[in-house]
């Protein structure tokens, strides 16, 4: 005989979330580059179980990426240098959106990036005539060309520029996505709110390499690449609990996750929803799994509300 479900005789419990005016049916979210534009999904994942998707990161013009070896797994980790290969804005417009279009009640976030702050720009006011977008997600993770290499998300400066200029034309919710590769997140997050953003998303990958020592090689052709997945997720959270902190706008977490239990971590750390990116390469149906096993973990642990549990760490 089965036993029966953890919830038997009570109502499933509430995990709706919501951010900047955009409402969840509950907080996973598929992280951007590791979904691809969510169509490419459709067959394996129920799109519709997942509260949204963020995808694959759009520029002005279309990328073809680096050279092979783009991926390199680690110990509880990958390394990934594809850099940012997409087809662009205006094929992600014509191509992809009317069929995300389809796809009912799902949030669909739109990942940007560029080179230079009129990049940025142009992309956020080619992306406003599409429908069916909930909101924007700057990656600031790039070089800025325009200043000589240094990254958007690694400098204040550079960082209230872009998000300022982002949010003078996004006629949409714009999301800020960090780079961890900095010595205080905690200025980051406070100064991409006070440029505008409506919210913070975090962790994108950490700075990292790997050399072979037989053929003296790098792994990754690109040398170096972004570490991501389980080995950087205590990283995360610190990094999660202290933008929290910082800021009053919402913050949605990630690194790491592939387990309701780590999604429950990052929300006790302050996160408002989450985001699950390098677990859908070992598992392309973890979004999906997770999502389940939220409303099981809630049922065991009789929770109610999810939403409750934001910013909810107990320290004595
Ligand atoms: C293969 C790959 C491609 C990625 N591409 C993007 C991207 O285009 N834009 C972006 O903002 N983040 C990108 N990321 C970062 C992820 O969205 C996420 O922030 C990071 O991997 C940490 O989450 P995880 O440990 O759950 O993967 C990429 C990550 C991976 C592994």
């Amino acid at each position: 005989m089965t036993a029966p479900p953890a919830n038997a005789g009570r109502p499933p419990a509430d995990l709706s979330v919501s951010f900047a005016g955009i409402q969840l049916k509950n907080p996973v979210l598929a992280a951007s580059g590791t979904f691809g534009y969510g169509v490419e999904f459709e067959d394996v994942v129920h799109l519709s179980k997942l509260g949204g998707f963020v995808v694959k990161g759009l520029s002005r013009e279309p990328m073809i990426g680096n050279p092979p070896p783009r991926l390199w797994e680690t110990p509880a980790g990958m390394l990934n240098a594809i850099g940012l290969q997409n087809i662009g804005v205006h094929a992600f417009l014509e191509e992809k959106l009317p069929r995300l279009r389809q796809i009912k009640d799902v949030v669909v976030i739109a990942n940007v990036f560029g080179y230079t702050r009129e990049d940025y720009e142009r992309t956020i006011e080619i992306l406003n005539d599409g429908e069916g977008i909930a909101a924007y997600e700057l990656n600031v993770s790039c070089p800025n060309t325009a200043q000589g290499g240094l990254q958007f998300g690694s400098d204040p400066r550079s960082l209230d520029e872009v998000v300022t200029t982002c949010r003078r034309v996004a006629q949409r919710p714009l999301l800020v996505k960090l780079s961890p590769n900095v010595t205080s997140i905690a200025q980051m997050a406070y100064t991409a709110q006070e440029a505008g953003a409506d919210a913070l998303s975090l962790i994108n990958t950490f700075v990292a390499m790997a050399i072979d020592p037989e053929t003296r090689k790098p792994r990754i052709a690109n040398v170096t690449a972004g570490l991501s997945g389980p080995a950087i997720k205590p990283i995360a959270v610190r990094m999660v609990y202290d933008a929290a902190h910082a800021v009053k706008i919402p913050v949605i977490g990630m690194g790491g996750i592939s387990t309701a239990a780590d999604v429950i971590e990052f929300m006790l750390a302050g996160a408002t929803a989450v985001q699950i990116g390098t677990a859908s390469y070992w598992d392309p149906c973890a979004t999906e799994k997770i999502v389940d096993e939220l409303q099981e973990w809630c049922a065991e642990h009789e929770i109610k509300r999810l939403a409750d549990l934001t910013g909810g760490m107990i320290l004595e």
